[in-house]
């Protein structure tokens, strides 16, 4: 038996325009409608979270989780510039009283990529007052964050830099693209430390962005070292470096890519992938945690985000005892980790890719929207009773 420390949190995460449904005043649901989209299809009711999340959260709890992560929207907040809804706010603060209620420590992302459409139009995250606009809506929230111990300012920043540098949504599936754009970048870090400052009024809040780390390998050939520091390095230095002074840093760890002389190569046909197209690589999760330690220079990892897109429910808990075990052997070695959040507690919406990838512990049918439940959201559920893998 792998035994995890005391007070480990475990749990699933899901993003608001993911599962929530008619997210109609955020930037996503434009580009979603936009004539002349890459996106496969639009988000729609998505999974009808906005109104079913209690039966969502008891599902989880019921297992035996003891976390829940969820992004709050901030379109819904503020739909119009400087007009803050307090029925929107209201909402949100009944999910964090469900979660106490439930047993599930809430974990609440800010900004999980989509922001308001007038603030998309008036400069996304290239405004000259991004940074101010991202402050005040954090400020907003203050009441109703109160008890909560784990925020999350900024879902994945540098994929959120690459996305706001492209404008192209299929940038969002492609982990990987290089330069993304600094400018962006930049704000993104100031925004981040802006909210950081506000959220600190709150005594005992703990906060910290959430990054991507994609497990770059060189395959070794001439050329492919330059490249790998062309791919890999510059990011990993700009997102994990600056994150000194967090309170935590989050891991999202999904796979790996290998970079060649002339760039990333596609996956090769000989390993097994998943719905995305990513190579089944579960040792990601273990490489992305010890990375981010010693980059940070032993922040604490918060693990919040981890799985595969699969229909498959077996290969999902094949890949989970892989991440688990990885983990438990980079805590082992000292890598303070405060708990592992599975993506995703419900199938969804993939973005780009539309609802084909199946991350979710729990299928939810897209007509009737009824959930039911995967072994693996029981095999989570017994692994978090047990405290031990
Ligand atoms: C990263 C993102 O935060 C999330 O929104 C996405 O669905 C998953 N990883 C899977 O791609």
């Amino acid at each position: 038996m792998l035994k995890f420390p005391e007070g480990f949190l475990w749990g699933a995460a899901t993003a608001a325009h993911q599962i929530e449904g008619n997210n109609v005043n955020s930037n996503w649901w434009v580009m979603e409608h936009a004539k002349d989209t890459t996106i496969v299809e639009p988000s729609g009711d998505a999974m009808d979270s906005y109104h079913r999340y209690p039966e969502d959260m008891k599902l989880l709890a019921d297992a035996g989780l003891n976390s829940y992560r969820f992004s709050i929207e901030w379109a819904r907040i503020e739909p119009e510039r400087g007009f803050f809804s307090n029925a929107e706010i209201d909402h949100y603060r009944r999910m964090i009283d469900t979660a106490h209620e439930l047993g599930l420590d809430p974990t609440v992302t800010l900004m999980h990529f989509t922001v308001p459409r007038w603030m998309y139009n008036d400069g996304f995250w290239r405004a000259k007052d991004a940074a101010d606009l991202f402050a005040r809506y954090t400020e907003k929230l203050l009441p109703i964050l109160q008890d909560v111990k784990h925020v999350c300012t900024i879902n994945e920043p540098n994929i959120a830099a690459m996305l706001a540098g492209g404008e192209d949504a299929s940038n969002l599936v492609a982990y990987g693209l290089p330069n993304p754009d600094l400018g962006v970048a930049d704000t993104l870090l100031e925004s981040h430390r802006r909210s950081r400052e506000v959220l600190s009024q709150i005594s005992g809040l703990k906060s910290g962005w959430t990054v991507a780390t994609q497990a770059f390998h060189s395959t070794g050939e001439p050329g492919a070292d330059e490249m790998m520091r062309e791919y890999g390095h510059p990011r990993d230095d700009w997102y994990l470096e600056n994150v000194k002074g967090d309170d935590f840093v989050g891991v999202q760890a999904y796979t790996r890519t290998f970079i060649g002389p002339n760039g990333p190569l596609p996956v090769s046909e000989d390993v097994e992938t998943t719905l995305t197209g990513w190579e089944f690589f579960p040792k990601a999760l273990e490489m992305g945690v010890r990375s981010a330690w010693e980059l940070t220079e032993g922040v604490p990892v918060f693990v919040t985000e981890n799985g595969i897109a699969t229909a498959d429910d077996t290969r999902r808990i094949a890949y989970l005892d892989g991440a688990l075990e990885g983990l438990h052997s980079a805590m082992q070695d000292g890598v303070e980790v405060l708990g592992y959040q599975h993506w995703s507690a419900l199938d969804n919406y993939e973005w780009a890719s539309g609802f084909r990838p199946t991350f979710g512990l729990i299928a939810v049918d897209r007509e009737t929207f009824v959930r039911t439940p995967k072994p693996s959201l029981a095999y989570l559920g017994e692994i978090a009773k047990r405290n031990a893998l």
